[in-house]
């Protein structure tokens, strides 16, 4: 008898070694396990045994059964797992469907617009500056030339922090920076956010400014006007008209506020311009000698321009946009346009 096992485990071996598919696995758990397999053929041959060997030999038959049935598992098992394997090889698939496309953000639109302004005047031989969002009531206002109590500090609503210090209603602090560090020649500009109290379809409480400065010797009016209009139709193209009006600004003398003719009507009046053909863009002017004083620059010698301008009001002109609070609500309906 145990002859006869160790032939049938031998037999056993062999076969499931040269098994590759389910259907002959199958066959070979019925010619083993199977009412008329061999496992059970043994338990028949064991009835003839003496009570000492059907101990013994029943034992051994039971090894036999459980290492026939553990191979068949794992084999049954390997050969699901290649067949599925097997079958997404063979996966076929329509290759004329759309690909899964993957999304990706875009730059927000000020910032596109901010950075389109940058390299206009990095290309006019500008350097970019920065200064902090929070500024001392020194630099926001008393070194421009706005001293405290004076009328002209209602022309920008303030946001106090803490004491002397206040949210920058803009970005002019930064010329005051820049020239109590250095000394002219200089051509900066100074991109970033300023703080208003301020809200409506035009206005926001935080908004973007660029700052531009330049000093140097015998710069003039003309310098001031041909770098706005250069700037100006670069952003809205070669054929957009810039007028220069008087105005008022207490760290410039003479100050001016640049328009630009409404690119909505190209000049015919429209709801946008409030039917005058022209878009107030900017503020600018030379450099009030008082401000040169605060930083210790001569005025004899040195003149300067300075302009302010914001981005959220050009790109409005720019997308064609009639709500400025559009850029600020995170739809993703308006952002993906652009
Ligand atoms: C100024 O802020 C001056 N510092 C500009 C300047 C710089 C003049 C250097 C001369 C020399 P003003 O307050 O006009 O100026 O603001 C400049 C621009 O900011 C405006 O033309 C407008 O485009 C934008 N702006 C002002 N308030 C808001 C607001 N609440 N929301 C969005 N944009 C605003």
């Amino acid at each position: 008898m145990l002859k006869i096992i160790e032939k049938h485990r031998q037999d056993f071996d062999s076969r499931i070694r040269s098994t590759s598919t389910p259907e002959h696995l199958k066959q070979l758990r019925i010619d083993f396990l199977g009412k008329k397999g061999c496992v059970q053929a043994l338990m028949k041959d064991l009835r003839q045994a003496t009570p000492e060997e059907k101990r013994q030999l029943g034992k051994l038959i039971n090894d036999f059964k459980q290492y026939v049935e553990n191979l068949l598992s794992e084999k049954e098992e390997g050969l699901g797992k290649s067949s599925k394997d097997q079958s997404s090889k063979g996966e076929s698939f329509d290759t004329t469907l759309p690909g899964k496309k993957e999304t990706t953000g875009t730059l927000h639109p000020i910032t596109q617009v901010m950075e389109e302004i940058k390299t206009i005047f990095l290309g006019l031989g500008f350097q970019v500056e920065e200064g902090p969002e929070i500024e001392t009531d020194y630099y926001n206002f008393e070194a421009l030339n706005i001293p405290k109590d004076h009328p002209a500090r209602d022309m920008q609503d303030t946001f106090y922090v803490d004491g002397d210090a206040v949210l920058r209603t803009h970005t002019s602090p930064v010329q005051i920076h820049v020239m109590e560090n250095r000394e002219p020649p200089l051509r900066i500009i100074a991109p970033g956010k300023v703080y208003r109290c301020d809200s409506d379809v035009s206005h926001t409480p935080m908004f973007h400014q660029i700052e531009g400065l330049m000093v140097d010797e015998n710069v003039s009016f003309s310098h001031l006007k041909g770098i706005m209009s250069i700037f100006l139709q670069e952003v809205f193209g070669k054929e957009t008209k810039v007028r220069f009006r008087p105005s008022f600004f207490p760290f410039t003398c003479p100050s001016a506020e640049v328009d630009i003719q409404c690119v909505i009507c190209r000049g015919k009046g429209c709801r946008v311009c409030s039917q005058t053909g022209w878009v107030e863009i900017l503020g600018a002017g030379m450099v009030d000698p008082a401000v040169f004083k605060c930083v210790d620059y001569d005025s004899e010698k040195w003149t300067g321009f300075a302009f302010g301008l914001g981005i959220e009001r050009i790109s409005m002109l720019k997308y064609g946009i009639n709500d400025i609070r559009l850029f600020f609500e995170n739809d993703l309906r308006f952002l993906k346009q652009f």
